[in-house]
């Protein structure tokens, strides 16, 4: 891939890897639509470099993503990267079930159906534009679950594998698949240890992205890939938690 002189549509641009990636991708000179629902965040990106623009949207809303695409249809058909980052999470048992069905579908929207939503509207204008890809940002998670979050997991596993059969089917458009760690960012605040720095992940994803490396297993998700392997009953020990 090309580092420079691309469009780029990061949703979840206002913080944590979405941040991350955006700061990046300005240095080797990219232009930006950064997406995100946070007012305030959105302006102090717009005040960083003129290089961004902002794009206010709550990607879980219909009419959000309509407003979203005809804004790119008619004023940036020169778009020809789109990274699908935004994701949330929930932690909760299926057990304790208040209102637990919201929060099923809000994951399952944000974190699947929507990146999904995004690839087939932008399809056709990364089709005619060159140097075009789509990422998609899944997790460990996807590989091997944790107790706590069933359905984001179920959700990252949905993007890894589609990720997957995608590439398949597209010739010219690249897609790759970023595969995180625990990164330290607003998602994990106050649990888990070792994480690594958003702007370390970014650092690691940038070299692969470069040398059309696909599917970019970052720090531990090498070790956890092998571990997997070698011995599933081990990895799903390691991350199934408490
Ligand atoms: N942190 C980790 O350890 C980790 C590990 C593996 C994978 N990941 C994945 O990495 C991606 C980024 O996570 P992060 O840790 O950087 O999370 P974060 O710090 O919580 O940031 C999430 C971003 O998504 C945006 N967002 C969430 N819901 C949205 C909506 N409905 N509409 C528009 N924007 C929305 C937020 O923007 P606004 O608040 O402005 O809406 C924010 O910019 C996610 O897909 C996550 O699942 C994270």
């Amino acid at each position: 891939m090309r580092l420079h002189k691309n469009k780029i549509l990061i949703t979840g641009a206002t913080a944590g890897i979405g941040k991350a990636l955006t700061e990046k991708f300005l240095e080797f000179d990219n232009e930006i639509i950064a997406v995100g629902r946070n007012k305030e965040k959105l302006e102090e990106l717009e005040k960083l470099d003129k290089r961004i623009t902002p794009f206010k949207c709550d990607i879980s809303k219909q009419d959000g993503l309509d407003k979203l695409i005809l804004f790119v249809e008619q004023e940036h058909s020169d778009l020809n990267i789109l990274i699908n980052n935004a994701g949330i999470q929930y932690n909760y048992n299926f057990a304790d079930g208040h209102q637990l069905l919201h929060k099923v579908e809000h994951e399952i929207n944000v974190n699947f159906l929507v990146p999904l939503k995004l690839i087939a509207l932008v399809l056709p204008i990364l089709k005619i534009n060159d140097n075009s890809a789509i990422v998609n940002v899944s997790s460990g998670l996807a590989l091997v679950p944790k107790m706590d979050a069933p359905v984001y997991c179920g959700t990252k596993a949905g993007i890894h594998i589609f990720s997957k059969a995608l590439r398949y089917q597209l010739n010219k458009i690249k897609v790759f698949e970023i595969i995180p760690p625990l990164v330290d960012t607003a998602m994990t605040k106050g649990r888990g240890k070792g994480k690594i720095s958003p702007q370390k992940l970014v650092d690691e994803f940038i070299k692969a992205f470069k040398k059309n490396k696909f599917e970019v297993n970052i720090g531990k998700v090498k070790l956890l890939r092998i571990i997997n392997r070698i011995s599933p009953r081990l990895a799903d020990k390691i991350m199934k938690g408490k």
